[in-house]
């Protein structure tokens, strides 16, 4: 299907959350802290305030209430400085110039601390958390992994690094908050969810839920960095109670590498064995990352290690640093993401040293059940997401030879790696209703972060109903609707649509209405490990005298469930690739050892691919069934296409170069 708001987008009425026309409006912006680590002594707001337009300066001199006094969006409830880039004031305007010029001159003092924004894998402040994301254990261990290694016929030990990574969503993060004469709070927000949204800010002002209302009916972008609330919503919600007046608040792009997440920079450590026939004899996998002194935030980095070979001996751990550094958080495929990349390089790198193909490398160590917890998998094609991808590129023809093919001054290599996410459900409710013109209405607190979460959902109630798609609309982005979980970790869809086929059913039982709660149902996928798998291909040429690094050709396989919507599909998983092309070669947030907070904070100096450098994308599917998954028998799609792309891309340049760069993104002067 076209997306159903594909005309209002491209003709710009679309309406984000900064866009909602709103009377006797004022503006908000930030003051953020220069010091990483300290307390500011003193707010000095006088110059501010005595600026044009100015209502009000917002800060710790003067701390607005809230109810929950920790954390990220604890905004000034404590005079302690968490991170450089933090926010410790805000001016209120008439308007967004006035305010802007306003923040300018809000005089902090501080009492400065030496500050630590530096992950290292010998840090002494590393600590094992009580569990890393969402809720997986920390570490896991099975088998000897040191009588594996002893008695392997090869084995790598090495240390892949990745960078801090920012989401970087075309929609900078705004809020527009109003408060009614009933003391009732509604927020137009850049949210991935209106439930969560709503229950944070109900949570944090003191609110019965009841009294919040978030609406985001079009998301320009979020990759996780809109699934929890920023800042910025619950700033624009103080400044409209303090003025009462309406608030509108849009980060800059700069403020947005503050104060909305990334993903947390990773050290991580492997160690693989085989026997002659490249059988895994051992597969150990460490990460080191980092949190924040405000919040914990524990990447799952190696879990993906846990379900992905058959290995006799399977170690995988976690440790975490707290530094003076902004709280990381979800960056699209959080977890498996980078881990994938450093387990996929270690295997090509094992591959190497056993003098076997990497495809065949991955499809004898084939595991017959989950090798964590030993569950069956609904279903799992890995081997024929290989397979079918080894033929469509080409690989019988490959010469396995680093650094032999060239053509003028290019090398040209090609590399693979395997790809998995997760396919999860959370519950949902959902509510369908035939209006007078017959047609039906559906309700869902979805979000659609320009995925196509409406089109799919027409399609998913349509199919349901029997009826065309036309006369299925489809209501969502209101945390008025029934309540439903975040477009994140790639189960809007499966969570959603559940709800709604659900709901659909029951319509047609009743004749007239249904509704659904998906909160048992949903208990019943623990019984199977559930994921969907890929195949990575990757064809690069770099410059023996630039060192620069084109992808000419990028293939993706994947097995993934039923497919919902072809079209929508496929530009989920292109899109996730790009992404994935991104990390490998450009991607990169460098830290402010010196001052704190980070050095670049603009898309001049954060690199992502352009139409350029996207030369030759494609993603394909297998057609899976699978029948323990949902009503749609669909898996997620929006994080597996970046997973593994990283890794096809630098074993590639392996492949072309001879040389292996262990630390992304792969830059010109890592090669040369
Ligand atoms: Mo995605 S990082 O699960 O919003």
């Amino acid at each position: 299907m076209n997306r159903i708001e594909g005309r209002v987008k491209v003709t710009g009425l679309a309406t984000y959350a900064a866009e909602y026309p709103v009377e006797n409006v004022t503006y908000a912006f930030p003051v953020q802290s220069q010091i990483a680590k300290g307390r500011v002594r003193h707010v000095d707001a006088q110059a501010a305030l005595a600026m044009p337009g100015v209502l009000t300066v917002l800060s710790g001199e003067d701390p607005p209430p809230l109810a929950s006094g920790a954390g990220e969006l604890a905004l000034f409830q404590s005079r302690e400085v968490a991170y450089r880039g933090q926010i410790v004031a805000a001016v209120v305007a008439d308007t967004y110039e006035n305010a802007r010029a306003a923040a300018a001159v809000v005089r902090v003092d501080y009492d400065p601390d030496d500050h630590d924004v530096s992950l290292r894998a010998d840090h002494p402040g590393l600590y094992k958390p009580d569990h890393v994301n969402p809720a997986y254990p920390t570490d896991t261990e099975k088998g000897d992994i040191e009588a594996g290694l002893a008695r392997a016929a090869a084995v790598v030990d090495v240390t892949y690094e990745t960078p801090v990574l920012h989401n970087n969503p075309m929609e900078p993060h705004a809020a527009l908050a109003s408060w009614d004469d009933e003391g009732r709070l509604l927020v137009y927000d850049t949210a991935q969810g209106t439930t969560l949204s709503r229950n944070t800010l109900a949570k944090v002002f003191g609110l019965p839920k009841e009294r919040v209302r978030v609406v985001s009916r079009h998301v320009g972008g979020g990759f996780g960095s809109k699934g929890t609330t920023r800042p910025q919503a619950v700033l624009a919600a103080m400044a409209a109670r303090a003025v009462g007046r309406p608030v509108k608040l849009v980060l800059t792009r700069q403020q947005m590498y503050d104060v909305t997440g990334y993903r947390t920079p990773t050290i991580q450590r492997l160690r693989i064995g085989a026997d002659a026939e490249g059988r895994l004899t051992a597969l150990e996998h460490v990460a080191y990352e980092q949190t924040s002194t405000l919040e914990e935030f524990a990447e799952q980095t190696a879990t993906p290690t846990r379900i992905m070979y058959a290995a006799p001996a399977l170690r995988t751990a976690h440790r975490l640093v707290r530094l003076d550094v902004a709280t990381p958080s979800w960056m699209r495929a959080p977890g498996e993401c980078p881990g994938m990349y450093a387990l996929e390089s270690a295997l090509d790198e094992l591959a190497y040293a056993l003098g076997m193909d990497p495809v065949e490398l991955r499809i004898v160590n084939e595991p017959e059940t989950e090798p964590d917890r030993g569950l069956p998998f609904s279903s799992r094609n890995l081997v024929g997401c290989l397979r079918e991808g080894a033929h469509r590129f080409g690989w019988e023809q490959r010469d396995p030879a680093p650094g032999v093919r060239r053509e003028g001054e290019w090398l040209i290599g090609t590399g693979v790696a395997a790809s998995t996410y997760p396919a999860r459900r959370s519950p949902s409710k959902a509510r369908a209703v035939v209006q007078d013109d017959g047609d039906v209405l559906v309700q869902v607190a979805a979000a659609d972060i320009g995925t196509g979460a409406r089109t799919a959902l027409t399609r998913i109630a349509a199919e349901a109903l029997g009826l065309a798609p036309e006369r299925v609309h489809v209501e969502l982005g209101d945390s008025d609707l029934p309540e439903a979980p975040v477009a994140g970790g790639s189960m809007g869809t499966a969570s959603w649509g559940s709800a709604v086929v659900r709901a659909c059913e029951e319509l047609k039982s009743d004749g007239r209405e249904g509704t659904a709660d998906t909160t048992e149902e949903v208990q019943g996928d623990a019984a199977f490990s559930r994921h969907a798998f890929g195949a990575q291909f990757a064809e690069v040429r770099v410059s023996s005298v630039t060192g620069e690094v084109r992808v000419s050709r990028l293939l993706g396989v994947f097995a993934a469930g039923r497919i919902v919507d072809a079209k929508l599909a496929r530009s989920q998983f292109i899109g996730g690739m790009t992404m994935g092309m991104g990390m490998g070669l450009m991607e990169e947030t460098l830290t402010d050892e010196e001052f704190g907070g980070f050095l670049r904070r603009d898309l001049a100096q954060y690199h992502v691919p352009a139409c350029a450098d996207v030369l030759d994308v494609e993603a394909v599917w297998l057609d899976e069934r699978d029948s323990e998954l949902n009503p749609m028998a669909s898996k997620g799609i929006g994080e597996i296409g970046i997973v593994g792309t990283a890794a096809a891309i630098g074993n590639a340049v392996y492949h072309a170069t001879g040389h292996r760069v262990r630390e992304l993104p792969i830059t010109p002067g890592k090669i040369l």
